[in-house]
This record gives structure tokens, C-alpha cells and sequence, in this order.
């Protein structure tokens, strides 16, 4: 698939405020810095369109993106970082919570893991929640021009044997880098199944 166009749309401080429109969402989360902004520039073939940051904790919005004018990435905010204030913390959680749970129209989730370190206990309860809700998700392991191939390999083999059992089968997974534009085919064919069903 290629992209046309990818205009930011706006930032929604929570689900009431997201945009009221039918459009196809594909939403990314997981802990904070693992890379979702990058991700959705690397997407996106635009540097600048979701703010990045060396910093954790940057993307504080659900933030959307019209894509060819007829579907939406969103960047989320990560989870797993507490230097926020506690209430803003909480609000922000809450958020992102009632989004993937009451979405209508959002058709899959991509669920962004590093590549570089061993199962988090953070992750592994986030899928598990994630396993309830009835929207789709794909698994992506980030950062992986860091490291070898091997080692990336033996952590993703270490994930899914930390994955909770009760899920009906493997997600898909895909190996990224936003640096060397890993896995960007991978994640528009998903998208590109995603938008036909
Ligand atoms: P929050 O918004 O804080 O939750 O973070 P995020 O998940 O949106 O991460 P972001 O895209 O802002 O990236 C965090 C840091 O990791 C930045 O310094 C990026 O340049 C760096 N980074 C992201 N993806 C990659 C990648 O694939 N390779 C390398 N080498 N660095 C990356
Ligand atoms: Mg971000």
C-alpha cells in the first residue's frame, strides 16, 4: 500500500473528545519510549508528523492522523511511566483504557515491544487485558537495528513463551525499525487486511 497522504488531525484528551467519525483506526501503544511516534513517522515517510523524544512520557494525547484521507493511525500515550502527576497519570490511563475497550471503529491494535529486553511484566499484563477487549492486535518488536538478529530472535522467542496462555493463538509479530525502516511493509499489509475487512 502506498502513502499519499498522513495529516495530524487532532490531540483528544479522552475518548468523548476523540473525533466523531467512521474512519478505520489503527492504534499504537506500549510503554513509554518503545518507539510509537517514531513508528508513525516511519509510516507516515515524514520526520516530524508525531513529536519524538529521547524523553519518556512525551506523547500525553490520543493523537490522530488521517492516512490517504480514509483511515487513521493514532498515537497513544505509553504506559509505564509515573513522572507525570498522579492524577494526570491515572486520567491518561483511563484514556487510552476506554479507547481500545469502546473504540467502534478502531480495527487493530499494534502493540509495540524493545526488542532488546526480556519479557516486561508491564507488557505481559497489558496483552492480557488487551486479550479482552474484541479488537485485534499484532505484536511489534522496536529497535531492532540496536542489536543482532540473533539476539532480537531470542528475545521475541522469551516473550512468547512469557505471553498469558489463555490467548487463542500467536498474534502476528513483526521485527521494526524506524531508523532502517524495518518492518514497514509488514505493518501496512496489516493495515491493508485490516481496512478490507
Ligand atoms: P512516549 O511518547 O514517551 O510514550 O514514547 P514513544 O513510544 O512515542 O517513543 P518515541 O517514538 O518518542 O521514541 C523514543 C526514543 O527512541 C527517541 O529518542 C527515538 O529516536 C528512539 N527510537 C524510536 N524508534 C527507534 C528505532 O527503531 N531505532 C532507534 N535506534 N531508535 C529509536
Ligand atoms: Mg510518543
Amino acid at each position: 500500500m502506498q502513502i499519499k497522504s498522513a495529516i495530524f488531525n487532532m490531540s483528544a484528551r479522552n475518548l468523548q473528545s476523540a473525533p466523531d467519525w467512521k474512519r478505520p483506526e489503527f492504534a499504537f501503544i506500549g510503554r513509554s519510549n518503545v518507539g510509537k511516534s517514531s513508528m508513525i513517522n516511519m509510516l507516515s515517510n515524514k520526520d516530524a508528523l508525531a513529536k519524538v523524544s529521547a524523553t519518556p512520557g512525551k506523547t500525553q494525547l490520543l493523537n490522530f492522523f488521517v492516512m490517504n484521507e480514509t483511515w487513521s493511525l493514532v498515537d497513544l500515550p505509553g504506559y509505564g511511566y509515573a513522572k507525570v502527576a498522579k492524577s494526570e497519570k491515572i486520567n491518561f490511563n483511563e484514556s487510552v483504557g476506554d479507547y481500545l475497550e469502546q473504540r467502534e471503529n478502531l480495527r487493530q491494535v499494534f502493540v509495540l515491544i524493545d526488542s532488546r529486553v526480556p519479557p516486561q511484566r508491564i507488557d505481559i499484563d497489558f496483552i492480557n487485558w488487551l486479550g479482552d477487549c474484541a479488537v485485534p492486535f499484532a505484536l511489534v518488536f522496536t529497535k531492532a537495528d540496536k542489536q543482532s538478529t540473533g539476539k532480537t530472535q531470542t528475545s521475541i522467542a522469551a516473550f512468547l513463551e512469557a505471553m498469558p496462555e489463555h490467548l487463542s493463538g500467536v498474534p502476528p509479530v513483526i521485527i521494526s525499525s524506524s531508523k532502517t525502516r524495518k518492518g514497514r511493509i509488514e505493518i501496512l499489509k496489516l493495515i491493508e487486511q485490516g481496512l478490507s475487512t
